[in-house]
This record gives C-alpha cells, sequence and structure tokens, in this order.
C-alpha cells in the first residue's frame, strides 16, 4: 500500500490556495526537491527561488518538513490562528524550507508545492484517473445521510466516467454558450440593481454619484442568482429589495460549511460525530440545509420538466444544467442530485471572492479598468448582442480574469 499524503500546490507569486488537495502516492511525490532546514532563517526571495533547484530527484523523507508530530503541529496551528492566515504561514514556511515542504498537521499529511513547473510536472504526470484526497468530513456527511457522491468525492474510473457526463453539460464550448445568456441576464439586472442604489443613496460628487459599499454580500447574491439560473434554469429574485430567507439561509449554510471544513480535515472527525461535537454539528447541519435548498429545487425541475418538456424540447428552449441532465437522463436520479448539490455549493463564494479581487485591483489600477471598460463597450457594440462574440472581441478582459484566478491559485475542474 502506498502511503498517501497531500500535495497543496501554491503557485509561485500569487495570494494563496483555497483548496488544490491533490493526492499521490509517495514514490511519485518529489519530482524536484528542496534542500534542508535552514535553521528557520528567513532569507531573500531569489535564494528561495534557487535553493532546490538543482534537478535531481529525491525520496520523500528528505523533503524538508515543519516538525514530526502533527498534534504538536497543529497545536502550534491553532494557537497562532494560522487556519484564517494559512497564505501567510505558507508564504514564511516555503521562504524558510525551499520550495516542496513537507507539513504534519492533526491526521492529515501534506506536501506544499511552490514553483509553477513543478506543479506542471505534478499536473501532467496524473494520466487519465488523477488522484484526490477525498474531504472526509464532507465523505463522511454523505455516507451518513445516505446520499450519493459527486464527482468531488469520487476518484478512478467512476469519477471519470460521471465527470465526462457532467463535462458536455457545464464545461464544453457548446454548453457554456447556451448558458450564456442566463449569465448575461443575471449580469445586467445586476449592474441595474447597483445603479438605482448609487443614484439613491450615494451623494453627488462634481456632479457625478458616488457611493462607498462593502460588495461583499451583494456579490454572494450575484454568484447564487447567476449559479440558480444557470443550474436550475429559475430566477429566484435575489435582488429584489427583500430576497427571500431561505436565499439567506443557503449562503448562510454554504459559508458555515466552508468555515467548518479546515478544521475538520485535521481532526478525528468520526469521533467528534460520535461525541456530538458543536463542530461537527455544525458542518453537518449546514451540508443538510445546502442539500435540502438544492432538493426542493431539483423537484421543481423534475416536475416542470415533466409537465413542460415537450413543449420546451420543442422550443429549443434551455433549460439549465439540471433539465439537460434529467432531460438526457445518463446519469440516475440521485447522482444528478449529489453533482448539481456539489456545482450550488462549489459555485458561489469561488466566484464571489474573485469578483471582488477583481474589482479590488480594477479600482486600484483606473487606467486599466478603462481600458477594459472601453475594450468591452466596442466589443458588445459589434456583437449584434451575441455575447460569446462580446467575449470573443474584448481579450483585456478575459486577461484580467486570468490575472484574478492566478491571485486566487485557481486549478478548477
Ligand atoms: C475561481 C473560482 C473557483 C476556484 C478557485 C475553484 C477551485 C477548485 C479547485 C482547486 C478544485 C479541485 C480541482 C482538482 O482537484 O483538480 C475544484 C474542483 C471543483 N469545483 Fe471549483 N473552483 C472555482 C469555481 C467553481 C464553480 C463556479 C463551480 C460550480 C459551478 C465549481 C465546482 C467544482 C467542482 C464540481 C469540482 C470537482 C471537479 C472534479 O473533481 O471533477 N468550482 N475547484
Amino acid at each position: 500500500m502506498p502511503t498517501r499524503v497531500t500535495v497543496r500546490v501554491r503557485v509561485q507569486g500569487t495570494c494563496g490556495s483555497r483548496n488544490p488537495l491533490r493526492v499521490i502516492p509517495r514514490s511519485t511525490l518529489c519530482v524536484t526537491a528542496a534542500e534542508s532546514v535552514v535553521d528557520g532563517k528567513l532569507e531573500g526571495r531569489k535564494e528561495v527561488r534557487k535553493r532546490g533547484m538543482d534537478g535531481q530527484v529525491r525520496g520523500f523523507e528528505e523533503i524538508p518538513h515543519t516538525g514530526r508530530n502533527g498534534w504538536v503541529n497543529l497545536v502550534k496551528f491553532w494557537r497562532e490562528d494560522r487556519f484564517r492566515q494559512l497564505h501567510k504561514h505558507m508564504d514564511r514556511t516555503f521562504n524558510a524550507l525551499g520550495p516542496i515542504y513537507r507539513e504534519h498537521l492533526g491526521t492529515q499529511s501534506n506536501v506544499n508545492i511552490f514553483l509553477p513547473s513543478d506543479v506542471s510536472e505534478l499536473f501532467l504526470s496524473e494520466g487519465l484517473h488523477p488522484e484526490r484526497m477525498t474531504l472526509e468530513p464532507w465523505a463522511t456527511h454523505r455516507e451518513i445521510r445516505q446520499h450519493s457522491k459527486g464527482v468531488f468525492l469520487k476518484n478512478g474510473e467512476e469519477w471519470r466516467a460521471d465527470r465526462l457526463l457532467l463535462n458536455k453539460e457545464v464545461m464544453m464550448s457548446s454548453a457554456v454558450k447556451r448558458f450564456l445568456p442566463l449569465l448575461d441576464e443575471v449580469a445586467r439586472d445586476f449592474c441595474q440593481m447597483l445603479r438605482m442604489r448609487v443614484e439613491r443613496e450615494g451623494r453627488v460628487v462634481e456632479e457625478k454619484h458616488s457611493l462607498t459599499i462593502n460588495p461583499s454580500p451583494d456579490l454572494f447574491r450575484f454568484s447564487l442568482e447567476a449559479s440558480c439560473h444557470v443550474i436550475y434554469g429559475e430566477r429566484i429574485g435575489l435582488f429584489s429589495s427583500s430576497p427571500s430567507l431561505e436565499s439567506q439561509k443557503f449562503i448562510w449554510a454554504v459559508e458555515r460549511m466552508l468555515a467548518t471544513t479546515p478544521p475538520l480535515l485535521y481532526l478525528p472527525h468520526r469521533l467528534l460525530l460520535l461525541i456530538g461535537a458543536p463542530l461537527w454539528t455544525q458542518h453537518v447541519t449546514a451540508w443538510d440545509h445546502i442539500f435540502s435548498h438544492a432538493d426542493a429545487r431539483i423537484q421543481r425541475g423534475y416536475q416542470r420538466l415533466g409537465q413542460g418538456s415537450e413543449a420546451g424540447a420543442a422550443r429549443g428552449h434551455y433549460t439549465g444544467v439540471l433539465g439537460q441532465l434529467l432531460e438526457k437522463g445518463q446519469l440516475s436520479l440521485d447522482l444528478i442530485k449529489a453533482n448539481i448539490t456539489e456545482l450550488m455549493a462549489g459555485g458561489v463564494d469561488t466566484t464571489a471572492v474573485p469578483l471582488q479581487f477583481a474589482l479590488f485591483e480594477l479600482g486600484r489600477n483606473p487606467e486599466v479598468q478603462e481600458q477594459v471598460r472601453q475594450q468591452v463597450r466596442a466589443s458588445w457594440a459589434q456583437a449584434g448582442g451575441d455575447p460569446q462574440k462580446a467575449l470573443q472581441g474584448a481579450p483585456l478582459l478575459k486577461g484580467t480574469v486570468r490575472e484574478i484566478l492566478r491571485c486566487n491559485s485557481c486549478s478548477c475542474m
């Protein structure tokens, strides 16, 4: 049995990785080696980059680490509140230990990688069935509630088979083309809602309205509205002045589920389940809420499909990712539910947070902002209302998104 460790990837020059968790067998681990521990001394970045770049392959045990005792390390993590500042801790440790280091935390063993060349080598070596670390607390929730698992929690051939079917409705450009108008509609309504708020609540400075806000709650609402429209083919009215309590609760549940995940990764969560620890109870309650939110919409989608599928299909009406999956019937209902729930849970904060990064960067680079805006306007004017064409004519916007995703250290799907 090969020993399993998590490889956490943080690409050079980025702001920190959210959850790129990869698992590979020990024997394939050390592609480029780092040197031994440098007595805790922090050196210049250039030195760090050079360190360990002699191209030799070395063994797992030779990878420098932050201490052998996982529980001692975990206590340090807690005392210094490192979970909330993980990127800073990783930055410091890369500086101290070089571009590949190991970290033992509670029940987990991670290998962290810094250099893009090493990351690329790792990804290229994965083959058709990449192995992912199973997020155990999530998997346990599915088991105790007898839900199926979606692609996020699967590996091997089973993962690949489901993933190929999902790609057709989520990833392929033909699918994107179909749901782009839905996103466009939500984005337009969002801008309109903000414009009205600025006019209503803003103060006038040099004949222009100006309003200072924290965009985070609005961006979360935007992401959820857009996700629901694409996934369920349904608008849920989050831009109204009184959005439903149900939707607010869904956002809260996603936030709670994400916030309780990191500590549970390093603790014996089955023990916490047995003793009914509040951390575990909160995690499971949040997931239950996410599932029941999805469940209600899947039921509605199913009924809609039953009532109007012929008419809808005859009109060529796009029924959202859920409608497409139900119509094709290649995935079982349980698997559709599992994957739709993962898409809903996975799409909200991952969209809202990079959008906030983007606004921040464009806000502090007004010249770039103006160039991007001009190009988008010119491209729209020529696209004849086709959002896909408009996007193709706005490479600066694409460049902005790519740069923001680089800053988020994104490697999704
Ligand atoms: C910038 C935004 C996003 C970031 C940074 C992000 C991050 C990630 C990462 C790091 C993974 C693991 C990839 C791997 O194991 O190779 C992942 C997988 C996944 N993400 Fe995202 N994600 C983002 C947006 C989304 C959105 C919008 C959705 C849903 C609409 C989503 C749904 C999923 C799913 C279903 C998986 C599992 C894929 C599989 O294993 O086949 N993500 N994401």
